[in-house]
């Protein structure tokens, strides 16, 4: 029997690849980097199926050139900016993404740039192996208290609520703003706000909200101004949620406390940027859901997708379900 052609733009975790390999005629994009746009094209034509990474802008054209075989794309992430939705869902084609399994992952990760960014924590490593510590001393690399202060969240899905649980051990009150979340999310120390108000009485601000047009640069010059003077800001969303011009000025001055990207925007950050001059930024490169076990439940859920897809299977997870009424 012939087997469905996919393109997968990356090597996967093993398990997923493997699944892939035995179900598909895959052609897996070697390198390190990305397949250049003018290659995902080339690549992408003919090809029943195509798992991609959120480092791959899967356009218009990029479908398009695909052609009529395409049955599914199966995104290797949770979020799925980097494509095209309304162009898929006009032809038909369900998106997969991996919903879920990085949940906990993510969320210990920004709790950890939290912990990380109010203590100092680089800042202190940097020191030691610069040979500066010299002696005790009662004002060395003072950082913010945690427990008892105020954890505002932006975006209440899974991994903002997943925030909760984390905070609570600190005794942490919590504010979110999140305008999609009907639910009821009965603690008495989480109280739904709108954005203003969490963005002025906040201690720390965690974003977890999908990039989107009303999400983009939401974290602009304006919404800093209204940030307490020591507030703390963690972003392991996506880059583009915070305009980076913004950022720097607000803590080169000193207009925020600190700040801990996990994401940046453009991605990756490239040397030159200001940002990097900055000693209150704490960068790390996107590896919020970097757990060996996390990204290996990615590689098989993005194949489960795929497979699904090319074989005419609705997918486990489909983010434009739409396209099966
Ligand atoms: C996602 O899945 O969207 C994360 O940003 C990477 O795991």
């Amino acid at each position: 029997m012939v087997k469905p052609k996919v393109f997968v733009t990356r090597k996967i975790l093993e398990e997923g690849m493997k699944m892939i390999t035995q179900d598909c005629d895959a052609v897996v994009w070697q390198d390190e980097l990305p397949p250049p746009h003018s290659e995902l094209i080339k690549r992408a034509k003919g090809m029943d199926g195509l798992l991609c990474l959120l480092t791959d802008n899967i356009d218009q054209e990029v479908i398009e050139s695909a052609g009529e075989n395409l049955k599914v794309i199966s995104n290797h992430a949770v979020g799925f900016d980097n494509i095209d939705i309304a162009t898929a869902s006009s032809r038909g084609i369900p998106v997969g993404n991996t919903p879920g399994i990085l949940t906990d992952a993510t969320a210990d990760f920004a709790f950890t740039l939290l912990l990380s960014c109010a203590r100092r924590v680089i800042e202190a490593d940097r020191y030691v192996r610069k040979g500066l510590w010299q002696t005790w001393s009662p004002d060395q690399l003072l950082g913010a208290d945690i427990s008892g202060t105020t954890l505002g969240i932006i975006g209440f899905g899974r991994i903002g609520q997943a925030m909760v649980k984390r905070a609570a051990g600190f005794d942490m009150k919590i504010l979110f703003h999140d305008p999609e979340f009907l639910g009821d999310f009965s603690n008495r120390n989480v109280c739904k706000v709108d954005l203003d108000t969490l963005l002025g009485s906040s201690d720390f601000i965690s974003i977890h909200t999908p990039l989107n047009e009303q999400t983009r640069h939401m974290i602009n010059t304006d919404a800093i101004n209204k940030m307490k003077p020591t507030a703390i800001l963690i972003n392991t969303a996506r880059g583009a949620v915070v305009d980076p011009d913004a950022l720097y000025h607000a803590l080169k001055n000193k207009r925020i406390r600190s700040a801990a990207l996990d994401v940046t925007d453009p991605e990756p950050i490239t040397m030159q940027n200001q940002l990097l001059e900055l000693d209150n930024l704490l960068i790390s490169p996107h590896i919020a859901s970097a757990s060996v076990s996390t990204r290996n439940r990615m590689s098989i859920m993005a194949a489960e997708n795929l497979i699904a897809g090319v074989q005419g299977k609705r997918l486990p997870n489909c983010v434009n379900p739409e396209i099966y009424s």
